[in-house]
């Protein structure tokens, strides 16, 4: 069954991974895209070992494409904002352009969405996804005219750095599918069949999920944490919150010292400059001294599976 957004992107299922840092890499982001939704390579796809070195970040993006593209003829996706710097982000869309990377990904605040930035993407036909960090109704209209192809409505259900404003997934969904005349995307807590039913049935037009898809085989998460995400629900969740976000944490060590500092009234910054670099630390290696970013729908996760059968359960309505 086609709809808008399979249409726009040119894949099968009205399905969109929504990138994870260190814990994408090509393999994973093709399986995705191989399996008739859309990966999206995320900041640090595929490394190793940090660097603060912008040339080097954006290198190592560019490698990550290429190896992509060798894994799959299915379009697939790239963040486009992953150092504050414009030059950087220049450098990524250039990238984008000349390797054909059909569709990026760009997370945001109201007023990144320029006429330079995103020309040179539309004169290319690269489809634009797409996120703002605090949805709002101005923000996405303002999104739709400046040309945004999709936008993601995302509630403070999901994982990874939270919304400002404490807006379920339930909510915020309507509230932006009615704003604007362009596609959007539910993300937030979308983990089995019910939740994806609920997303369409709130106005949304496909869905993007992360923690789904990091208790997957091909994810590069840790196999313990893959084993926690299993056996925990979303009542074990920490809640802190940090400059200007809020995160949420499986309890690890650090995760409870988040969740202490912030509830007796550390400082953000304090807060910010534990939780530094942490996420690969206890994500990608699986320890202890990290934090374990997830959102509210692990309760529904029950077992790891292999992306295709991931996706064949949540898209079940679609075949
Ligand atoms: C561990 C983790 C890391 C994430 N890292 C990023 C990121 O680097 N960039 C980004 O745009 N979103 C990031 N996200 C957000 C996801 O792309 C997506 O919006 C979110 O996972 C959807 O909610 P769900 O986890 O409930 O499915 C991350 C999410 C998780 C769980």
């Amino acid at each position: 069954m086609k709809n808008k957004v399979t249409q726009i992107l040119n894949i099968k299922f009205p399905i969109i991974q929504g990138p994870m840092n260190w814990l994408t890499d090509a393999k994973f982001v093709a399986a995705v895209s191989n399996a008739g939704g859309l990966g999206i390579l995320g900041p640090n796809a595929g490394q190793e070992n940090p660097t603060r070195d912008s040339n080097e970040i954006v290198n190592r993006m560019h490698q990550e494409v290429i190896k992509t593209k060798e894994l799959t003829n299915k379009p697939f996706g790239m963040v486009l904002v992953i150092t504050m710097n414009a030059k950087d982000t220049q450098a990524l869309v250039n990238i984008a352009i000349t390797e054909h990377v059909p569709v990026v990904m760009i997370n945001g605040v109201p007023g990144i969405l320029k006429p330079e930035l995103i020309t040179p993407l539309k004169e290319n036909n690269i489809k634009i996804i797409y996120r703002p960090l605090n949805p709002t109704v101005a923000e996405v209209r303002e999104a739709e005219k400046a040309g945004a192809d999709i936008i993601v409505a995302t509630g403070f259900d999901e994982g990874g750095t939270l919304p400002k404003q404490v807006i379920g997934t339930f909510n915020i969904v309507p509230t932006i599918s009615d704003a604007i005349n362009i596609p959007v995307i539910a993300a937030g807590g979308i983990t089995d069949i019910r939740h994806v039913r609920a997303a369409f049935a709130l106005g949304a037009e496909g869905v993007y999920v992360g923690s789904a898809f990091l208790a997957t085989k091909e994810n590069r998460a840790a196999s313990n944490i893959k084993e926690s995400i299993v056996n925990s629900t979303s009542d074990d969740l920490y809640l802190f919150r940090t400059l200007p976000y809020f995160y949420r944490s499986l309890p690890t060590t650090l995760g409870k010292k988040l969740k202490n500092m912030s509830d007796s009234g550390a400082s953000r910054e304090e807060i910010d400059q534990l939780m530094h670099g942490m996420m690969r630390i206890g994500m990608y290696k699986g320890k202890e001294e990290g934090y374990i970013s997830l959102g509210n729908g692990i309760s529904e996760i029950h077992s790891i599976l292999s992306v295709k059968d991931l996706i064949s359960n949540l898209m079940q309505d679609f075949i």
